[in-house]
């Protein structure tokens, strides 16, 4: 059975809603999907990342960038990137944060580069955007076309934070990239 690991890491909580709710996608591909926060950085979590058919990085906006303890993470994984271990896998990124925009896509952008220094192929969000649309379902309502985003208030994590729109999309994300890898590792 194909295999997804979900890397991810969330101060507070709500990147961490965000990626269950990726999570819950690539299952209802019927793809298996691990999550692992990156905060620590063990053997387990390396062998598991090694053995992936792909790999969705997620982590919240901080400072128009990935958090630090998701940095920390990438500057870890020179050790994979040095024998190119990751080569070829399916790759794919989240973020969320606090602002509609709050520069979101910078977050993306580190994403993409880093999965690109590892040599992977990345899966774009795939949802048409709500914005031009119309159809009152919300579905990519922050318009994003390089991977999934989501936007939370300062209150708890819960249902409704981050907004349920961008929990919907960060589904229907999963969804495609489970697809995406099941066609690939046939
Ligand atoms: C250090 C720090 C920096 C932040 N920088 C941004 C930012 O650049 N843009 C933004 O929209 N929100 C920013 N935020 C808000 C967080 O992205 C937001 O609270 C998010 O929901 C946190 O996710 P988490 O609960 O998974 O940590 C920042 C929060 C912190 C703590």
């Amino acid at each position: 059975m194909a295999k997804v690991v979900i890397a991810y890491h969330s101060g507070f909580g709500h990147t961490d809603v965000m990626a269950q709710r990726v999570a819950e996608g690539v299952k209802a591909a019927g793809v298996e999907v691990s999550l692992r926060k990156v905060d620590v950085l063990d053997d387990a979590l390396w062998a598991e990342l090694a053995a992936a058919d792909g790999i969705i990085f997620g982590t919240p906006t901080y400072m128009a960038n990935v958090s630090a303890p998701f940095k920390a993470f990438m500057d870890a994984s020179s050790k994979p990137w040095f024998g190119q271990l990751w080569k070829d896998k399916l790759a794919g990124g989240f973020t969320n944060s606090g602002g509609l925009s709050g520069d979101k896509l910078g977050t993306l952008q580190a994403l993409v580069h880093f999965a690109a220094q590892h040599s992977m192929i990345w899966v774009s969000q795939g949802v048409w955007p709500s914005a031009y649309s119309n159809d009152g379902k919300g579905s990519n309502r922050l318009s994003s076309w390089l991977g999934a985003m989501a936007q939370s208030g300062n209150s708890p994590a819960g249902v409704d934070n981050p907004n349920a729109e961008d929990q919907a999309s960060a589904r229907l994300f999963g969804e495609r990239f489970g697809v995406a890898v099941m066609r690939w590792s046939r």
